[in-house]
């Protein structure tokens, strides 16, 4: 393990574990304790809310705009009830090229005041998450929430909501063209997949959304209150990043 990697994985409170999961059952820390490889690849059929009236002709021109036209219809969106306590919209950051999309929940405080996401207590161990598998924001990596604007008080948004906000993320993932997609919890797991999901049951596992691999791990604002999850989070990421790797070599 490379000093670099032992203080990520420090700062992900992963250190101590895996020095002890090393001296007992001699686990690389670069590779993944689940085999998820050989798991079928999931097809779940989407079952999106039906739009409400109006809302498909919306949904047709989202999917026709550039990301300036996107920028600004988001910023101006009062589709749905969460415009009304934001600050501002927040759609997303990153590299518009990237191989690697991360999906997350929504805007929190931190996000709706600076209209960048993951920039708070989330944000750092999300960008830890990706420093361990060689990631950096910004490079290669866009990333994006299931709402663009801040629920009230963070709470999970409702499918209503995410419902609206939907033609947007959509909007960016045919722009992006990733070659994986990360959902972040289960909001961004049922959002992306329109199926209910559970990530435990859900982890390690190969979905896809209109052809695009996805898979999903937690939260990193749920990592940050049951600690002793961040050890599966790292499987997950040590998958994706397996994933990509067999990913890239296809497209060669
Ligand atoms: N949590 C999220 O899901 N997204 C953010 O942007 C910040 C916290
Ligand atoms: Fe519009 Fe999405 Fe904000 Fe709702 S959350 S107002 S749909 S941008």
């Amino acid at each position: 393990m490379t000093q670099k990697r032992d203080a990520i994985l420090c700062e992900m409170g992963l250190g101590p574990i895996w020095r002890l999961r090393n001296k007992t059952e001699t686990v690389r820390a670069d590779e993944p304790f689940v085999t998820a490889q050989d798991r079928p690849v999931e097809a779940p059929i989407a079952v999106h809310p039906e739009p409400v009236e109006g809302q498909g002709d919306r949904a047709s021109r989202i999917a026709r705009m550039d990301w300036e036209e996107l920028r600004q219809s988001v910023a101006a969106c009062r589709t749905c009830g969460l415009c009304q306590a934001r600050k501002q919209a927040v759609l997303g950051v990153g590299d518009v090229n990237a191989d690697w999309l991360f999906v997350g929940e929504g805007p929190g405080a931190e996000e709706d005041e600076r209209g960048e996401p993951f920039v708070g207590q989330a944000g750092k161990l999300l960008d830890a998450m990706l420093a361990a598998i060689d990631i950096k924001r910004g490079k290669d990596v866009y990333i994006a929430n299931a709402v663009k604007c801040r629920p009230p008080n963070n709470r999970t948004p409702e499918p209503e909501e995410t419902a609206a906000c939907w033609p947007y993320l959509q909007r960016q993932i045919a722009l992006i063209q990733p070659k994986l997609i990360v959902a972040l919890g289960r909001p961004a797991a049922q959002t992306l997949l329109g199926v209910e999901v559970k990530i435990g049951a859900s982890r390690g596992r190969r979905f896809e959304h209109q052809g695009i691999p996805l898979i999903v791990t937690y939260h990193p604002a749920y990592l940050l209150r049951n600690l002793s999850d961040k050890a599966k989070a790292w499987e997950d990421l040590v998958f994706a990043r397996k994933s990509m790797r067999e990913l890239k070599l296809k497209t060669v």
